[in-house]
């Protein structure tokens, strides 16, 4: 079957309801050339459904070259776990150097994060979703009020589709909220970064992540010194493009 944009809305609107486990099996029934994207948090839930859906997923994750030691730690505890090769992603060196030569490690507590965040992620991330048909995310409807509400869980990825590829990007979990994942990480004896054991909810690199104090919403922890309006890097630039 051929997929088109209005097969993909038909999707959209047909599993709404349904749990994450079928939607992942839908995307990996219709896609081969599919990957997992991974932050190395409680994105962990997708890795676990989508290895008891199939033997050989593809996963991939995107290393800024800033993230915590103990998510280091973690990504190679998945691959072990799950006999997958976690597909680790790096920035352009040249692009680094450039940005680090001029404005130097921290230029994001004083610009902004999106010039660091471009170079370190959108970049590197553009280049991999070139290479597929459909990516899948760990985007959650819970997570930002703001920029997040409306996440379907399917959609055509028109931020990084080009005039060669339409691009389907399936959220899985976009319905669940935070507690859901927990449920499902305790229940399913599921491995955690040891980041959530010393207050990180939301988890990105160590320079813009912070632990959150009870009560707090799970994304203030992240580029905690901007407005919350701005927590986006711009990876999932459709969210906020409309
Ligand atoms: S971010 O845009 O603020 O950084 P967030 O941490 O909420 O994203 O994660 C949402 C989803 O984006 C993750 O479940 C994952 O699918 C994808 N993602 C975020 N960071 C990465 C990363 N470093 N590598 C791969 N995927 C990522
Ligand atoms: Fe750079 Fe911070 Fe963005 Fe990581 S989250 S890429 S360190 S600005």
């Amino acid at each position: 079957m051929s997929v088109t944009e209005e097969t993909v809305l038909e999707w959209a609107k047909d599993y709404a309801d349904k749990s994450p486990s079928e939607i992942l099996e839908l995307a990996l029934e219709n896609f081969d050339n599919l990957a997992i994207s991974f932050s190395g948090a409680e994105d962990v839930v997708l890795v676990d459904m989508a290895a008891k859906l199939k033997k050989d997923i593809r996963v991939f994750t995107l290393d800024t070259g800033r993230l915590h030691p103990e998510t280091y730690r973690f990504l190679d505890k998945v691959r072990d776990k799950y006999g997958i090769n976690v597909e680790v992603t790096f920035p352009e060196v040249e692009a680094v150097q450039k940005l680090v030569d001029e404005k130097g490690l921290f230029s994001f507590y004083k610009d902004d994060h999106k010039e660091c965040c471009t170079i370190r992620k959108v970049g590197p991330l553009r280049k991999k979703l070139s290479t597929l048909e459909a990516w899948v995310t760990g985007q959650r409807k819970d997570q930002s009020p703001d920029t997040r509400l409306e996440i379907p869980v399917a959609q055509v990825d028109h931020g990084f589709s080009t005039p060669d590829n339409m691009l389907v990007k399936f959220n899985p979990i976009a319905e669940w909220t935070s507690k859901d994942v927990w449920e499902y990480i305790r229940a399913n004896d599921v491995p955690y970064n040891e980041l959530h054991e010393k207050g990180f909810t939301s988890i990105g690199c160590e320079p813009c992540t912070r632990a959150i104090l009870p009560n707090q919403h799970e994304r203030e922890g992240r580029w905690w010194w901007e407005e919350a309006t701005q927590k986006e890097c711009g990876l999932h630039a459709i969210n906020v493009e409309k």
